[in-house]
């Protein structure tokens, strides 16, 4: 046991004891991390009460093993698995969930995926890139004369707000309603969620539901060129995604669509100011540009921890034998600094060649925006540091309390 570190590791008994909600933890996690490659790893994470892995081959692998789920209700009962029933003050915000992506496993999430990626990619990413330069160079004008500003606020959240909100045609104004609502709803993924939180995010669920079906609605009469008339007319095999997969996929779209994206940018953006490396030869050209966005993108990813369920039973290659329903957590941040997959894991090196990270994920839950969060980065910071070559950290940035969402409370710059 180490007195000076926010966790203890028990190696004969294979547990992990350590508070999320931890300051010091949860301003660095990494050491954890360096402790469990190789010597402890995977592990019983007590306050979890889930195992969970590190090492970059398990996390890999386990993400794209179809014996694993982010769902089993499909599979079985709550009561089966001695799980109690969802409180009934969290009926809106389940039911809002129950039909997303990210909640439903095949042949449902193929059907699904299929219908929305059509719809998506039908946008061509690619396409957004003259609108995301110009919403970087207007938001920098409004702030440039200042000579410090949060960037969190001022910079890394209006553009995939501004973007996803413009690419399903949702009215500009809406845009503070919803951060709103998706603020709230996700302190349901956070650990140590109180009965407020879970309130406040069922009423936000209910609000944000009832003002999609709305717009949904009045879409349905009035088909455009945007993405959610696409997804509502888009068919695959003579169907079409339902109302309430609508809803779903529409919430996730707008909340997975811009929170992740806010603090990957303020990580991203921190990350070269902590560096010795000159932001001219980050950004000397495109392909310079992509590898400096992936590299801050390994180096320190927005989403730490994702979970799977075992949908049997069955037995890991190391021995490790689960029950269907047992949870483990995969360490998207930890897999990503292994250095057994990566030389030099701790080091940001914007020239490196391999960088296979897994900060989106990998198998069919790999995220559908990545194409789109990395051409927001990619043109966003790159802007950002022409415009303001003398970019400095104005205070020492802190993250948020909350270990798997690792992003800045805010990022105060000056220049
Ligand atoms: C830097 C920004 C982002 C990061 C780090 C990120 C990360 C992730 C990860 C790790 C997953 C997989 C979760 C799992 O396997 O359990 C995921 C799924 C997803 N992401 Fe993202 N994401 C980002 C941006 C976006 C954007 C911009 C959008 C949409 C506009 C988006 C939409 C989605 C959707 C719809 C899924 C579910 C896919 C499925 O279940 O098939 N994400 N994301």
């Amino acid at each position: 046991m180490n007195k000076i570190l926010p966790f203890q590791i028990d190696t004969r008994a294979k547990t992990l004891s350590c508070d999320p909600q931890n300051n010091a933890f949860v301003q660095n996690p990494y050491p954890l991390y360096d402790a469990m490659y190789g010597k402890a790893d995977p592990l019983l994470w007590q306050q979890y009460g889930h195992l969970v892995f590190a090492n970059w081959k398990d996390v890999n692998a386990l993400l794209r093993d179809k014996r694993f789920g982010r769902q089993i209700l499909h599979l079985t009962t709550r009561e089966q698995l001695g799980w109690p029933e969802p409180p009934p003050h969290t009926a809106d915000f389940e039911h809002a969930e129950k039909y997303s992506l990210l909640n439903v496993e095949p042949p449902v999430h193929t059907r699904l995926r299929t219908l929305v990626n059509r719809a998506f990619v039908s946008r061509q990413v690619e396409q957004l890139r003259p609108q995301v330069e110009k919403l970087a160079h207007t938001l920098i004008d409004s702030f440039e004369a200042n000579g410090t500003t949060d960037l969190l606020k001022s910079f890394a959240t209006p553009i995939p707000l501004l973007i996803i909100t413009q690419m399903l045609g949702i009215a500009e104004e809406d845009g503070p309603m919803l951060l709103d609502w998706s603020h709230k709803i996700v302190a349901m993924y956070m650990f140590g969620r109180t009965p407020e939180d879970e309130l406040t995010a069922n009423q936000a669920a209910k609000e944000f539901s009832a003002y999609l079906q709305d717009l949904i609605n009045q879409r349905r009469k009035n088909i455009g060129q945007d993405l959610l008339s696409h997804m509502i007319s888009t068919e695959a095999k003579g169907e079409y995604l339902s109302d309430e997969e609508l809803i779903s996929s529409t919430m996730l779209l707008l909340n997975a669509g811009h929170e992740a994206t806010v603090h990957q940018t303020g990580n991203a953006v921190k990350t070269i100011l902590e560096s010795t490396h000159a932001p001219p030869t980050l950004f000397a050209n495109d392909i310079q540009t992509a590898a400096t966005i992936e590299e801050c993108i390994r180096f320190d990813a927005p989403l730490h921890m994702f979970t799977r369920y075992a949908l049997k039973d069955l037995q890991l290659d190391n021995g490790i034998k689960l029950k269907m329903g047992d949870e483990i957590g995969l360490l998207l941040g930890a897999a990503n600094r292994d250095p057994n997959q990566f030389e030099n894991a701790n080091t940001f090196d914007p020239f490196r060649k391999k960088n296979a990270n897994v900060t989106f994920g990998a198998g069919i839950h790999f995220c559908i925006g990545a194409p789109l969060a990395r051409l927001e980065m990619q043109t966003g910071i790159k802007i950002l540091f022409e415009r303001l070559p003398n970019l400095k950290l104005a205070e020492p940035p802190t993250y948020m309390n909350a270990y798997h969402f690792h992003g800045l409370q805010k990022l105060v710059v000056r220049w």
